[in-house]
């Protein structure tokens, strides 16, 4: 980072070097490399003709930018989806001995769109066979065409055993207000296998960005986590990512119960799905913007930066299971110097922190931040509710609804804090993520002091950044 030059831009958070980017997209991990693709326009910092761009990562924390992956073309521009490694070659693309990425996305095409067609969106794949570095579009492009919905889009696609026994795949799309699964033997030929969700869960708008998670719950049951992004209807308004938990038995996804969960109660953090060909761990990342004035915030070079690296996970709080965000272990890599505090005020010593506390008494706590313009975030635990209250923290008029206390219910003790700032952005992680609130910030001047309550103890300020 050029810090001094280059206003906003994060320390150790993804972000383009220009243009304009919005959801993560085909994250894989192959041969010990994080994929990270991503919703691009590189000719302006507003939405436009989508591109899949390209980052990489050893340890999921320093990323290298990669030359444009997938580039619109007379079929459409290339909205999001995901990535698997065909492991036995099944679709053909490659070869045993080298075996394919596979890259399945959706086709946008603007002009039928624009010409009131309603079949605008399918689905299609890109294979590559040099470690995800170039990408070729399979000729018979779409694979699974559209039905005549408007809203047809972003395949996440999973290894999964087909009914015959024989290992296959399985896509979970979004279709305007409703989840289809779709199954196949070899990625190019889709069987519709079930829906879900028209009359479950928030629906205050479009369903995006699905991805269904098998996960093992605290008491050592497989259940079935199902992540749907929905914009807007969010429960800070406009975008934001709600989750189903239940069972996915013979192709068909059944919920727990009628709540509606969210996974995370900032207004910042939407589209995010979990790295394929992963074993073990679910590993989320999430495009830290909302829908609602994404294309209006003041950076001047590059538009929007993703999360942090999140690891998700299954807990039980009054005999309901909820989803769990923590920071992924790798984040502590970041960690440079250390300031353990002895009083309640610190001066923070860079624009990229981690702060970290045990909360002693539960009920209540704060935590202020502070610059030498007398902007201000405020970080509460009252009356039963953790808010974020940006409302007065820099550069908020670019829009109506950025300025704003955003607070989550929590019916539980907190127990520990950690809270991630970085040159434009907080996220704050309650008992290590059982609550999550993820927000943007554009202060005039970097963040100078913290401040936190008498029931505030242990706390730790570290210094963050992938750069030595
Ligand atoms: C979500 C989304 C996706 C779509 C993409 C287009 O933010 O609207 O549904 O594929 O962005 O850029």
């Amino acid at each position: 980072k050029s810090a001094e030059t280059e206003k906003y831009r994060p320390i150790y958070h993804f972000t383009p070097d220009f243009g304009w980017m919005n959801d993560p997209n085909g994250m894989v991990f192959h041969e010990g490399v994080y994929h990270l693709f991503y919703q691009y326009y590189p000719d302006s910092t507003v939405w436009g003709p989508m591109h899949w761009g390209h980052a990489i990562s050893s340890d999921l924390v320093s990323w290298d930018r990669k030359p444009i992956a997938i580039y619109p073309d007379s079929l459409g521009y290339i909205f999001s989806g995901s990535a698997v490694f065909d492991r036995e070659n099944s679709s053909g693309l490659g070869s045993i001995e080298n075996p394919p990425l596979v890259a399945i996305y959706t086709y946008h095409d603007m002009e039928a769109e624009q010409s009131g067609a309603t079949d605008y969106q399918y689905q299609a794949i890109a294979y590559s066979i040099d470690q995800g570095i170039s990408w070729d579009k399979y000729q018979n492009n779409p694979v699974l065409p559209n039905q005549g919905i408007k809203d047809f889009r972003d395949p996440k696609v999973m290894p999964w055993t087909l009914e015959n026994g024989n290992p296959g795949w399985l896509m979970t799309l979004a279709v305007m207000d409703r989840i289809q699964f779709f199954s196949s033997e070899n990625l190019l030929d889709w069987k519709m296998e079930s829906e879900f969700g028209q009359n479950q869960g928030a629906h205050g708008g479009v369903w995006e960005c699905p991805d269904l998670i098998p996960m093992t719950a605290p008491d050592g049951s497989q259940k079935w986590v199902l992540l749907v992004s929905i914009n807007p209807g969010g429960p800070q308004k406009g975008s934001a990512t709600q989750y189903f938990i239940g069972d996915f038995e013979e192709g068909k996804f059944t919920p727990d119960d009628q709540l509606i969960r969210w996974l995370d109660y900032g207004p910042d953090n939407y589209a995010g799905v979990t790295w394929s060909n992963v074993e073990d761990r679910h590993l989320f990342i999430g495009w830290m913007s909302n829908w609602l004035y994404a294309q209006e915030v003041p950076t001047e070079k590059w538009r929007s930066a993703m999360t942090i690296p999140r690891e998700l996970s299954l807990f039980e709080v009054n005999g309901t299971l909820l989803l769990q965000s923590s920071p992924a272990a790798e984040m502590k890599e970041l960690r440079r110097k250390t300031y353990p505090l002895s009083q309640l005020q610190t001066t923070l010593p860079s624009e990229g922190v981690e702060l970290e506390a045990q909360i002693k008494n539960e009920e209540e706590f704060s935590i202020l931040l502070e610059n030498e313009l007398g902007e201000k975030v405020l970080i509460t635990r009252a009356n039963g509710l953790v808010s974020v209250d940006r409302s007065i923290a820099g550069q908020v008029d670019f829009h109506p609804d950025f300025p704003a206390v955003h607070s989550a219910p929590m019916s539980w003790e907190s127990e520990s804090i950690r809270i991630f700032l970085d040159a434009s952005s907080i996220e704050v992680f309650i008992n290590d993520g059982e609550l999550v609130l993820t927000s943007t910030l554009f202060p005039n001047s970097p963040w100078k002091t913290a401040r936190f309550s008498e029931n505030l103890s242990d706390i730790v300020v570290y210094e963050l950044n992938y750069e030595d």
